[in-house]
C-alpha cells in the first residue's frame, strides 16, 4: 500500500513538471524567435557588403582600396594586429596620425568585423 502510494505521488510529481516544462518551452521559443530576428538584421552577408562600401568610402583614402597601398598603414592582415573592439576604438577615437572616423556604431562595427577577419 505505501508503495503505490508512493508511485502515486511520483506520477503526479512527474506531471506537474511535465507541465511545467512545457510552459518553459513555450516561452524559449518564443526568445528564440525574438534573437533570430536581431541575428538576421545584422546578417554577415549583408554585413560585409556594406563594409566593403565604408571601408571604401571612409578609410580607403588612406589606407588604399586594396587595405594595403595607401600611405597609411596596411590593413590586410589587420585581424592578426587587433581584435574586432580594438579596430572599433580606433575608428571611433583616432590612433596616432589618424585622425577619428565619423562613422556610426553600427557603421563602425560593420567594418571592424569585416577587417578582424583579415589575417
Ligand atoms: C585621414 C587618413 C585616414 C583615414 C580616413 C583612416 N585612417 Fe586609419 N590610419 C591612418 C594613419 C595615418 C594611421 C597610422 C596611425 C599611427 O599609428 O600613427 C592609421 C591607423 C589605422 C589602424 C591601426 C593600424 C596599425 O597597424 O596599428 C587601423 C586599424 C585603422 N587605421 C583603421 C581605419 C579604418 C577602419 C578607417 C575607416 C573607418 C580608417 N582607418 C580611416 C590614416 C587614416
Amino acid at each position: 500500500m505505501k508503495r503505490m502510494l508512493y508511485g502515486v505521488i511520483c506520477c503526479l510529481f512527474l506531471v506537474s513538471l511535465a507541465a511545467c516544462g512545457g510552459g518553459t518551452d513555450k516561452d524559449t521559443t518564443k526568445d528564440k524567435g525574438t534573437t533570430t530576428n536581431k541575428t538576421e538584421k545584422n546578417a554577415p552577408a549583408t554585413n560585409t557588403a556594406d563594409a566593403e562600401k565604408t571601408f571604401k568610402q571612409t578609410c580607403a583614402a588612406c589606407h588604399g582600396a586594396d587595405l594595403k597601398s595607401g600611405y597609411a598603414p596596411d590593413l590586410d592582415k589587420i585581424g592578426s594586429k587587433y581584435k574586432k573592439n580594438e579596430i572599433e576604438d580606433i575608428i571611433h577615437n583616432g590612433q596616432g596620425q589618424m585622425p577619428k572616423q565619423n562613422l556610426s556604431d553600427k557603421d563602425a562595427n560593420a567594418v571592424a568585423t569585416w577587417l578582424a577577419g583579415k589575417k
